[in-house]
């Protein structure tokens, strides 16, 4: 199609469809206690692909079961679980959060026996004094994919983002481990855009079009991912999740992570002495906190995971960077300007409790 005929049928669309994506201020979550409050919150946590693989069990107003939904799995990009775990740890440390927020002690009981139990853990809830912890910090956290500012992060801000936590490690842009950390992302990036299986899996939790957000409220949407204007416009009327697959948008994809890799203040990387479902669980508490942490300064924060996603790359990496534990999690972080309204979508409360 010309270019030309393009622009005139994407105006056409936009007249009658509505130029908006549907994002997140689009669903009203219909919220009837407390419980429910607190896990509308924990449902917001950074999770892999958006794909919210979790359900709870509400067993009476202080005891809650949190379980794992092994539908949800990334079984080609994550076949051991561990993204799954860091999203359900994720998800832990926003429910305590916004307990004590709300006036309530949360106690947590790690109950999975193994990578494979779906029983992730028991919660038991109690009153207790209010923390003064500020829910929207909670609501303003997100993924962010613009390209960040390379200059240095503050010794005053990295101390308050890692708090002299054993289990982070932060390498400058400019650092050799950050300049390594760099090109490894972008060749295990475009290793893992390339192979068929991850192509496919990936577009299982493409959500483009309006109707289909509207639907299924999870997965990585345009908003989400930060395609606006008439890009975003396009995307969400004329592809379909499966186009993802295409070399062109391949291609768009790996000069993205290109620029993206390229412009950042540096690397956080979080390890563990182990790996086990519980120690991906800490991982995932922890990246949370990291997330809300460099929001709440300024700070873009993007999780990049491929090196580790990528066997061919794990081993080595975990050699070549020589830390004193198995690394699980890794995030570019950088100064930005403008910090867009969190958007990406979830279900809702009600489809979350079974
Ligand atoms: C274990 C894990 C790995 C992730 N890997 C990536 C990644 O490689 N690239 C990316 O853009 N986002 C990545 N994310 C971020 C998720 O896509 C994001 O949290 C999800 O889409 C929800 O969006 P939100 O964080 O803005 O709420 C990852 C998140 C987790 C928990």
């Amino acid at each position: 199609m010309k270019t030309k005929n393009v622009l005139a049928l994407a105006t056409v669309v936009s007249i009658f469809s509505g130029c908006g994506s549907v994002s997140r201020e689009n669903f009203k979550q219909e919220i009837s206690n407390p419980v429910e409050s607190i896990i509308y919150y924990a449902s917001l946590a950074g999770n892999s692909h958006n794909t919210q693989p979790w359900f709870v069990k509400v067993e009476n107003d202080s005891i809650i079961h949190l379980k794992a939904d092994f539908s949800r799995k990334l079984h080609i990009v994550d076949p051991d679980a561990r993204g799954m775990f860091i999203s359900l740890g994720a998800f832990i440390e926003n429910f305590e959060l916004a307990a004590s927020s709300l006036g309530y002690k949360a106690s947590i009981e790690l109950t999975a026996a193994n990578k494979n139990d779906s029983n992730i853990a028991t919660i038991h809830l109690s009153k207790f004094q209010k923390s003064g912890f500020d829910l929207s910090q909670i609501e303003n956290r997100r993924t962010l994919r613009t390209p960040f500012k390379k200059i240095e992060i503050s010794k005053e801000h990295l101390k308050k983002i890692t708090d002299y936590n054993s289990e982070i490690f932060y390498f400058s842009s400019s650092s050799k481990e950050g300049k390594y950390i760099a090109g490894q992302t972008l060749e295990a990036y475009t290793q893992q855009a390339l192979d068929d299986q991850s192509k496919q899996e990936l577009a299982n939790w493409m959500r483009f079009s309006n109707s289909d957000v509207e639907k299924y409220r999870d997965g990585l949407t345009t908003s989400g991912m930060g395609i606006t204007g008439f890009g975003g416009l396009f995307v969400r009327n004329f592809y379909k999740p499966e186009d993802s697959m295409k070399e062109s948008f391949i291609k768009t994809g790996i000069e993205k992570t290109k620029e993206q890799t390229n412009n950042c203040g540096g690397w956080l990387v979080i390890i563990q002495k182990e790996d086990s479902a519980n120690s991906w669980i800490k991982t995932g508490r922890l990246y949370e906190r990291l997330n809300l942490a460099c929001r709440d300064l300024g700070i873009g924060f993007h999780p990049m995971n491929q090196i580790i996603e990528e066997e061919s790359f794990e081993k080595n990496v975990n050699t070549h960077l020589s830390l004193p534990g198995v690394i699980q999690f890794v995030a570019r972080i950088g100064y930005v300007d403008e910090y867009p309204k969190a958007n990406s979508v979830r279900r809702s409360v009600k489809e979350i409790i079974r």
